[in-house]
């Protein structure tokens, strides 16, 4: 069977260079294999499941969308569509949720931290947040989807969804959609802490490159970046103890697709003195013309709009049917 991709990202923030390198620079590259469909969306439903601003919720899917087609998505290829304009991810998700046992529910971990101690006031859509992802793969009959090691629980409540509504059925429905955890996924630190995640809600900017900085930015941000007094080792053994600078190789690598060994070789015994400069370069020449592309979007949103309006066009094309298809075997009127 062909392969499906499928993958979200939702439309709270500020992305940041984590966001590129942790998943769309992926992302771009799955569209390059022959035979398979890639569709990728902006998790706008999920989005409002915690506190958010309504006047913000509209720019910051474009902006989501943006970022996409910036990284290299492109539109030709695959499907770049908005969740909430594909109505089939909440029918289907209606039915699964008759399937979806509430106490495995109540052990996802991502729920248990976002709900803190006020379970009795969370809302249902929070809880259902799982079932609410499930649908979203299953009603492609997603195959395979990328995520990071945080919705991994999610994504195996996905599969037992898959078999549970077959074999509750008797029929060979659903596939069951493989994680794809994608190489040592790079942990994108700040840059002002080694040892807290580059993060949108960091209260510094300077402890991230944003996707929509711009070359000077970056390159200002990158000299600014915390490090230490020693020179770069041989080993990446002796970074184990310097995560600043641990980081900084890191990231480094994964822009210029070296490995980190491969960045040290390069430059053992250098200061961060030389390091930095060399860095800024790369950052620039692979991050500006993204970041160029992202700003250009935002700034005539018409293009992105028009993208989205196609994109969801086919997404319900695919999506109804197969919701359809679900509802019959269900035995619901049709
Ligand atoms: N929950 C995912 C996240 O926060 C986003 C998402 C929504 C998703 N639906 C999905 C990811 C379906 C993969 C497949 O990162």
């Amino acid at each position: 069977m062909s392969k499906r991709i499928l993958s979200g990202m939702q439309p709270t923030s500020q992305l940041h260079l984590g966001n590129y390198l942790g998943a769309l620079k992926n992302w771009v590259k799955f569209q390059e294999e022959p035979g398979t469909t890639c569709l990728y969306m902006v998790a706008d439903l999920h989005a409002v499941t915690v506190p958010y601003e309504t006047g913000e919720l509209s720019k910051a899917t474009r902006e989501i969308a943006a970022a996409f087609i910036a990284a290299g998505i492109n539109p030709q290829k695959s499907f770049i569509f908005v969740q909430s304009a594909v109505p089939a991810h909440s029918q289907l998700m209606w039915m699964l949720s008759t399937m979806a046992q509430l106490g495995k529910l109540q052990r996802m971990t991502q729920f248990k931290d976002k709900a803190g101690k006020n379970t009795e006031r969370v809302g249902l859509g929070l809880f259902a947040y799982p079932v609410l992802m499930a649908a979203d793969i299953l009603v492609y009959k997603a195959t395979h989807v990328p995520v990071g090691e945080d919705q991994k629980q999610h994504l195996e409540l996905s599969r037992d969804l898959a078999a549970t509504f077959n074999t509750r059925y008797g029929v060979e429905f659903f596939p069951q959609p493989e994680p794809v955890i994608t190489g040592p996924a790079p942990r994108v630190m700040s840059l002002r802490n080694g040892n807290e995640k580059m993060s949108k809600s960091a209260e510094s900017d300077m402890t991230r490159i944003n996707l929509t900085d711009d070359a000077d930015m970056i390159a200002q941000k990158i000299r600014k970046a915390k490090t230490d007094p020693d020179p770069l080792p041989e080993k990446l053994e002796d970074l184990a103890n310097r995560p600043e600078a641990l980081n900084l190789v890191t990231i480094y690598a994964a822009l210029s697709g070296e490995t980190r060994e491969q960045v040290l070789k390069k430059f053992a015994g250098q200061q961060f003195s030389v390091f930095k400069p060399a860095f800024v370069d790369v950052a620039v020449e692979k991050l500006a013309p993204i970041t160029r592309r992202m700003k250009e979007l935002m700034d005539d949103p018409s293009q992105i709009d028009k993208i989205l309006a196609k994109g969801n066009e086919k997404a319900n094309e695919e999506a109804a049917p197969i919701v359809r298809e679900a509802m019959k075997i269900m035995g619901f009127y049709s």
